[in-house]
């Protein structure tokens, strides 16, 4: 039996399941879950950015302190399905057929556990790279997402959406599917190159397709204290009165643990507990949940006890 059935079956009961915390870093405190499920995704249509780096990461780090997370890997690269350690050569249904042929798919049937307890994975295949031109002549295209992901039972506090590098019709449905988007940004000097054109397609599907789609973080990634360029990055954010507000305190600084752990395909908590690799992305983890609590805490009536 593959792991992806035995993930569908146990859908219903994610949170519950007995398994083992391996190797986990000493758990912090466990934070308040939100009201409603947050589906975010992580932009920036720059490559190797930390995109990925940041969805496993802080899957990890969000599941370790009792959030139920579900990660949607859309990229063709597969990266965070294979750093979650799933192994893409066994993933007989992804997250393409779910876009691709609405009808005959259903969400339970992508979704697939994964070694972390609260945390599964909605996979990516290759097949991605062929999703703009399978789907190019049809009405709602860009709804493919969206449509796939409101089947789902509201089991999840977070659904960290990786998006690919370009801006493409996969974004555009990563955007429409979310109610949140978080941009990862490197603290490079071309770090900027493209951001406009990033806030500009965020911009739009905001008027033509998901209204209340709100920019509500910007994750400075790569970060290195030693040098002016990344203190002057991280300057420079704050000056831009659109979204200096989302900028996180934490930044991720560089730190090889986060590629070395990649490597082996674990979240870095797992791989080495003590790095800054480690330490950054917990921090990130607690701020990104205090930043609802303390956003949303008019709407906390709505918590529906039956899933939480
Ligand atoms: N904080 C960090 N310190 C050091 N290396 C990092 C850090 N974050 C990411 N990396 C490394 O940088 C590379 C690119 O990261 P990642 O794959 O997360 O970027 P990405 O934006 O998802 O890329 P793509 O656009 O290709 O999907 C990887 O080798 C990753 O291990
Ligand atoms: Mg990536």
């Amino acid at each position: 039996m593959t792991k992806k059935k035995t993930a569908a079956k146990s859908l219903l009961r994610v949170g519950a399941s007995a398994k083992a915390i391996l190797n986990a870093p000493k758990s912090r405190k466990t934070m308040a879950r939100p009201a409603k499920t947050r589906i975010i995704a992580i932009c920036n249509q720059k490559g190797g950015c930390g995109k990925t780096t940041t969805v496993i990461n802080l899957a990890a780090g969000l599941a370790s302190m009792g959030q139920r997370v579900l990660v949607v890997d859309l990229d063709a690269q597969c990266n965070s399905t294979v750093g979650l350690g799933i192994d893409a050569d066994e993933v007989d249904t992804s997250i393409f057929d779910l876009m691709v042929d609405l009808k005959g798919t259903s969400v339970e049937d992508v979704i697939v556990e994964t070694d972390y307890e609260n945390l599964h994975v909605a996979p990516a295949s290759i097949e991605l790279s062929e999703f703009d031109s399978r789907v190019a002549n049809e009405i709602g295209r860009e709804n493919r997402l969206k449509k796939g992901l409101a089947k789902l039972p509201p089991i999840y506090d977070y659904i960290l959406i990786d998006t690919p590098p370009s801006l493409g019709l996969l974004s555009v449905n990563a955007l429409n599917a979310a109610n949140e988007v978080h941009i990862a940004m490197q603290a490079h000097p071309f770090a900027f190159d493209g951001l406009n054109q990033l806030l500009d397609t965020i911009g739009s599907v905001r008027e033509e397709i998901n209204t209340t789609l709100d920019i509500s973080g910007i994750i400075v990634t790569m970060f290195d204290p030693r040098t002016r360029i990344s203190r002057e990055i991280v300057d420079r954010l704050l000056e831009m009165s659109e979204i200096s507000k989302c900028v996180y305190k934490t930044v991720v600084r560089q730190n090889v643990k986060l590629t070395e752990a990649s490597k082996v395909r674990k979240p870095v908590m797992y791989y080495d507990a003590a790095c800054t690799g480690t330490e950054d992305y917990l921090d990130l983890s607690e701020e990104v949940c205090a930043r609802v609590a303390v956003a949303k805490t008019s709407e906390k009536t709505d918590v529906t006890s039956a899933t939480h």
